[in-house]
């Protein structure tokens, strides 16, 4: 039983199979947040709760005169509001009709529901019922009759917790959210850190770990979007744990609009996290009977470090937030042609490129920007999704039935959130683009975005969208979206309703995909926000993979996909390999080492084949084999991260099956020195009794016969698995620079049996 309750005490048990979560409705009726991480038993852990009495930390009416130990500024509590005598950073904060800014969110009752609750209209962890549990807590505000429901689902066999709210007005008067985060989460002591994730347009996911410090920390995004410049995913640590020590806590944010994620560490050395929209842009009115939902947060918890608690949250949006036929199937082997042409392509051109990407196995070709309207630069023709034939030489159909008789399925890019000035969609809809009316509206690429808050236009998109995908044999769709929003502002919405803007926007953009989506079963989404811009939860939910980054340098996507796999699974991650020199950075790194870099994510190209070697192309060739070959493992294996891109002269890491039967070694050398000190990977996940034998990748052993290899990669070394956990093997030295390998660990025989040999 995932949920404990004793009715008496009012105490409420979350079990996960690791993990414990507790809270208790205490005399005053106020919500404690009694106990969250390593499994224990369902006791009262709000005895454990020190209070003393605090200077300039007041106490509630009720209770003042009687006890001058129990504050609200120094409780640690499930949901705190603002105004009334917490001076914490809070979850929720509210004006009132008459102007005050004050709620007293007290308990009201609970009940409990079989399965895993859904939100209408936002993305959020679903499963079989008999997979979940949801529990619901009920607060109330006595004065002005709001009301806020606590959702906890809880997916017990995967240590996840996931917490959303929905608050409803049942007061007589209007009641303004200022503020209305998703949760919040109280330590009554301990020592943290917190790892968050920066960054800029193609530089994403910067992985930066701090010590939470008296004061208040915080990441977010008022950008209209989750962001290239802070991933709505964090994790608080405990001091000095690591990949595989430690208790460390995860919240991902399933949201994919502006957010706020903030810690504060307060007078007593208590820690506080808050996670939600972020308040600056939002404001929302509730009348009587009105209610807003508020976006799920995925939580778990690891005692044993960030590596677990990441398979953690691989597991979940793999299998509880990724939906739809992509899920379980093998994604085809695409090449991108943005990187081949950019603007300047017409039909012929891209069919001699998905021709030959054909003969080299590759199975999809994407028809990247510039195919419709008066497109043939970014600053025109967002809007107008109807084929350039005069560009192309035939229609789109046409174009697409060439590529699909090469034997290649059909892909095409999409910016349907974007509008240009010089667009036949803008000049008949001025009005439907992003601006304050008298105002000019900053242009970022040279474009605007559509205002998605609107039904108008979310159902115009929705049509041309199913209208051009009806009209063509398309197998899949990348949805971009290159810009960050401001001048916030709907012509629709009144004076009073222009806060609500933002979140709309974000309701918006997830009805028309849910709406597209669905019609469109077949079709695989990626969705792309100018790179990693958008890649968080509440877009997987629609689309399983997002495009990682607009740098295609393999060094430089070793840090991003380091940053992305502690929140996000291998599937997620768009990759692909592009040519040498790379575009964005100059630099030059073997094609072994882009395969490599690419292959941790869901692997394509991006490149002009025409102009690639015979030899390269055979290194493709096998390349996409072998990508083939390993998929399961690569796609569904555990994710372990054995060395860091930010340190030493290897980042490593490590995809095991969950059997214990083979693994796959991923090793890049990043820093180039001389009379290197030996890498070292000690390998996670392998069944003790095991024997092992490792194989190099055997393009790379061919190429550089005659080199000594460590132990482990002659012919018939047996390592077992103990071995290999405790003392690891050594990584063969790079032969050039940025050298990578890939070291697949398969079991042969149980080594106790054949004395070490492989027979
Ligand atoms: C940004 C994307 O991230 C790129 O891959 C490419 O599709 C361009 N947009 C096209 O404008």
């Amino acid at each position: 039983m995932a949920i404990i309750i004793d009715d008496e005490n009012r105490i409420f048990t979350l079990q996960t199979q690791n993990t414990t979560y507790q809270m208790k409705a205490d005399t005053q009726n106020v919500l404690l947040h009694t106990y969250y991480g390593e499994k224990t038993d369902h006791s009262d852990k709000s005895l454990l709760i020190y209070r003393a009495d605090r200077g300039f930390s007041g106490n509630p009416y009720e209770i003042g005169k009687r006890d001058r130990t129990y504050s609200l500024d120094s409780l640690p509590q499930e949901y705190s509001s603002f105004g009334t005598g917490d001076y914490r950073i809070t979850s929720l904060r509210v004006q009132n009709q008459d102007g005050s800014q004050a709620a007293e969110l007290r308990y009201a009752g609970y009940r409990v529901q079989k399965g895993k609750y859904d939100i209408p209209g936002l993305p959020a962890a679903y499963a079989q019922n008999e997979e979940a549990e949801t529990l619901i807590i009920r607060l109330a505000d006595a004065y002005s009759g709001l009301e806020a429901e606590l959702y906890y689902g809880i997916l017990e066999e995967m240590d996840i917790i996931t917490r959303a709210v929905k608050i409803t007005n049942y007061g007589k008067e209007d009641v303004i959210l200022n503020k209305a985060a998703s949760m919040n989460l109280d330590w009554e002591y301990g020592d943290f850190e917190w790892i968050s994730f920066y960054g800029r347009h193609s530089m994403e996911m910067n992985f930066q770990r701090e010590k939470i410090h008296h004061g208040i920390q915080a990441i977010g995004s008022v950008r209209g979007s989750s962001s290239h410049q802070y991933n709505p995913f964090a994790i608080v640590c405990e001091k000095g744990s690591n990949e595989t020590m430690g208790s460390c806590y995860g919240f991902s944010f399933v949201y994919s609009g502006e957010f706020l994620i903030e810690a504060e560490k307060d007078q007593l050395d208590r820690t506080r996290l808050i996670c939600g929209i972020h308040p600056d842009n939002f404001s929302w009115k509730l009348q009587n009977g009105d209610m807003l939902w508020l976006p799920e947060v995925i939580m778990t918890h690891s005692s044993s470090g960030t590596g677990k608690l990441s398979r953690n949250l691989h597991k979940v949006i793999r299998e509880h937030i990724c939906r739809g036929k992509w899920k379980n199937s093998r994604c085809p082997i695409l090449i991108n042609n943005w990187e081949a042409t950019y603007f300047k392509f017409n039909g012929e051109k891209l069919t001699e490129i998905a021709k030959q990407a054909k003969q080299l196995g590759i199975e999809l070709f994407a028809l990247d920007d510039g195919w419709f309207g008066n497109r043939e630069d970014d600053s025109s023709g967002l809007g107008d999704w109807f084929a350039n034939e005069k560009k192309l030489g035939c229609t789109l159909k046409e174009l697409a039935e060439r590529i699909t008789a090469e034997g290649m399925q059909f892909g095409i890019w999409l910016e349907p959130e974007g509008i240009s000035e010089d667009s036949d969609l803008y000049r008949r809809h001025p009005d439907w683009a992003v601006g304050i009316p008298g105002r000019k509206a900053c242009l970022s690429r040279c474009q605007w975005i559509l205002d998605f808050s609107r039904k108008d236009v979310q159902d115009y998109i929705i049509e041309r969208i199913s209208k051009l995908l009806d009209g063509i044999p398309v197998s899949y769709v990348k949805w971009d979206c290159n810009r960050a929003i401001c001048d916030k502002f709907s012509r629709l919405l009144d004076s009073g309703r222009q806060g609500e803007f933002a979140h709309r926007y974000v309701l918006g953009l997830y009805r028309v995909l849910e709406e597209l989506t669905e019609k469109f079963p077949e079709i695989l989404f990626e969705g792309c926000g100018g790179g990693g811009g958008r890649f968080d939860a509440g877009m997987l939910y629609y689309m399983p993979q997002s495009w990682g980054s607009d740098t295609t340098d393999a060094i430089e996507r070793l840090s991003i996909q380091y940053g992305a796999s502690f929140g996000y699974p291998v599937s997620a991650m768009g990759t692909h390999v592009s040519t040498s020199p790379n575009h964005q950075t100059g630099r030059a790194v073997p094609l072994s080492t882009r395969g490599c870099v690419a292959m941790a994510g869901t692997f394509g190209y991006e490149l002009d084949i025409s102009t690639l070697t015979q030899e390269e192309k055979a290194e493709v060739k096998e390349q996409i084999s072998r990508f083939k070959k390993y998929y399961e493992l690569i796609q569904y294996g555990e994710y372990y991260r054995i060395s860091s891109p930010y340190e030493g002269t290897c980042t490593v890491w490590e995809i095991a099956d969950p059997s214990g039967r083979e693994a796959m070694v991923s090793a890049v050398y990043h820093h180039a020195q001389a009379n290197p000190a030996p890498v070292r990977v000690k390998v996670q996940g392998l069944k003790d009794e095991a024997g092992y034998q490792l194989f190099l990748n055997e393009d790379l052993k061919e190429k550089y016969p005659g080199r000594r290899l460590p132990y482990g990669f002659g012919s018939g070394e047996v390592l077992s698995g103990a071995a290999l956990k405790q003392f690891g093997f050594v990584v063969p030295e790079a032969i050039n620079g940025f050298q990578a390998w890939q070291i697949h660990i398969k079991e042969c025989q149980p080594v106790i049996e054949t004395g070490g040999r492989c027979v």
